[in-house]
């Protein structure tokens, strides 16, 4: 059976969405996938990526994916200010380049703040809207995890629907019998 292979790409400011993506890569390590897990400043380019699904995760800001202006604003509230350089917003407008043939899966996650949660908008809905335009193919439904207030920690239980959501993935994008 050929290797199945996955890209966690991921943007966090407070360390949560860091959080969610190493768990949801330790679902995919225990599926016996082979999964390169990369903070979205040091992802290869999306033409680089030799992979069967990327997973693509970020934070909600102001309803969706951030920009320079709100992660700045991350800074002031505590967040690391290396970590406002770039985002997933960028990576993926960088990203047109896979041939319509043969699309890369990705699916999408993020995180938002769980005493907001009554208020629209998703940082992974609109993920899925760009990736779908860069030419990947979105598979299974966006997966949100709540934090408490805007720094976390992660809700309780949130790790654990993490897990779920990617061992899913797994099965349903990357069952054991592919041959991709
Ligand atoms: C500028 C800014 C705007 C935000 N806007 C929203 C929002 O519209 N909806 C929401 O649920 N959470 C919002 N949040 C909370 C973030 O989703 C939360 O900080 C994030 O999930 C934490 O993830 P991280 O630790 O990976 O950065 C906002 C946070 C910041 C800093």
């Amino acid at each position: 059976m050929t290797q199945r292979r996955a890209s966690v790409i991921y943007e966090s400011m407070f360390g949560n969405t860091a959080a969610v993506a190493e768990a949801v890569a330790d679902a995919l390590r225990a599926a016996d996938i082979t999964v390169d897990l990369v903070p979205v400043s040091a992802a290869p380019r999306a033409a680089a990526l030799a992979v069967d699904v990327v997973l693509l995760g970020a934070p909600t800001h102001a309803f969706t994916l951030s920009r320079a202006r709100t992660r700045e604003d991350a800074v002031r509230q505590g967040a690391p200010a290396d970590r406002a350089a770039t985002g997933l917003r960028e990576w993926l407008a960088d990203a047109r380049i896979h041939p319509p043939s043969a699309p890369i899966a990705a699916a999408v996650f993020d995180t938002r703040s769980g005493s907001v949660r009554h208020l629209p908008g998703s940082a992974a809905r609109k993920a899925a809207r760009l990736a779908r335009g860069a030419g990947f193919r979105p598979v299974l439904g966006a997966h949100s995890s709540y934090v408490d207030g805007i720094d976390g920690p992660l809700l309780e239980g949130e790790l654990d629907r993490a897990r779920a959501w990617a061992t899913e993935l797994a099965a349903q994008v990357l069952p054991r019998h592919s041959t991709t």
